[in-house]
């Protein structure tokens, strides 16, 4: 590992899982019988804001009551420690990674204690309920919504991303289940790019074999022992 400079991690919800926090398509990953892919959508915000809003008020409130897991902590710890680069990419929407002190990460699908300006496009901290047509603090427009990046819209920051992978030396993916896109071609684009690849998941995803390696267990275990390998190289 000495020849590794510059690391992309991509973290999912099993990144967060054994902070309490449910997967999206894992046992449970339902809402009120609900899939996410039906719920988060700008039809089904169009059509019920009712329904989308609560939705996020539920999860923006369940955060309250979950802290950072080791896994979280020990990526925390990564970017004090590695000289070279580092950027930590991730799909979800809580704020663990942030709590636990990592900076050099972004929000790819945004961010639950955030809200977005649908008219201006103004975001704010947001860490209360958001009920549909909220005036937006710059505007005024009756326009709020949870900061999130539904099924149909473009992820957040792809250039700073696709810059990111094509520098890497070490790619890892960590906590996901490879089944939403772009994310699930990180593998393939940073592979194109020279990289070496590495998942760190629960068990197979449906893109474990385009990785160079495939390390099964969970997260809060797995992450800190490549953490330790990362720093002791
Ligand atoms: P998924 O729920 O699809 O996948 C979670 C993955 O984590 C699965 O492969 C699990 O096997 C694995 N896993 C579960 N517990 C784990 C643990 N303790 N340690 C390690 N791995 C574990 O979640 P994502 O791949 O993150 O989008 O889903 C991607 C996107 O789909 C989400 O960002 C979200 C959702 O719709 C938006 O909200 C826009």
């Amino acid at each position: 590992m000495s020849d590794i400079r510059n690391i992309v991690v991509l973290t999912g919800a099993g990144v967060s899982a054994e902070s309490g926090i449910a997967t999206f398509r894992g046992p449970g990953g339902l809402w009120e019988g609900h899939r996410v892919e039906d719920v988060c959508t700008p039809e089904a915000l169009a059509a019920d804001p009712d329904l989308v809003h609560r939705f996020y008020d539920l999860r923006r409130a369940a955060l309250s009551s979950v802290r950072p897991n080791p896994a979280h902590e020990a990526l925390a710890r990564l970017d004090r420690a590695w000289a070279g680069g580092l950027l930590i990419v991730t799909q979800n929407v809580d704020d663990l990674h942030e709590r636990a002190g990592a900076t050099r990460m972004l929000h790819m699908h945004g961010a639950l204690r955030q809200a977005l300006c649908a008219a201006c496009g103004a975001r704010f901290a947001w860490a209360d309920a958001l009920p549909p047509a909220t005036p937006c603090p710059a505007c005024a427009a009756p326009a709020l919504r949870p900061d999130i990046v539904f099924f149909g819209e473009i992820p957040y920051q792809m250039e700073r991303i696709e810059a990111a992978l094509a520098q890497a030396d070490l790619f890892v993916s960590i906590g996901t289940s490879g089944a939403v896109y772009p994310a699930a071609g990180f593998v393939r684009l940073a592979d194109a790019y020279g990289a070496r690849t590495l998942e760190l998941n629960l068990d197979r995803s449906e893109g474990s074999d385009w990785f160079d390696e495939s390390r099964l267990g969970p997260a809060g275990t797995l992450v800190p022992q490549w953490v330790e390998q990362m720093l002791n190289a």
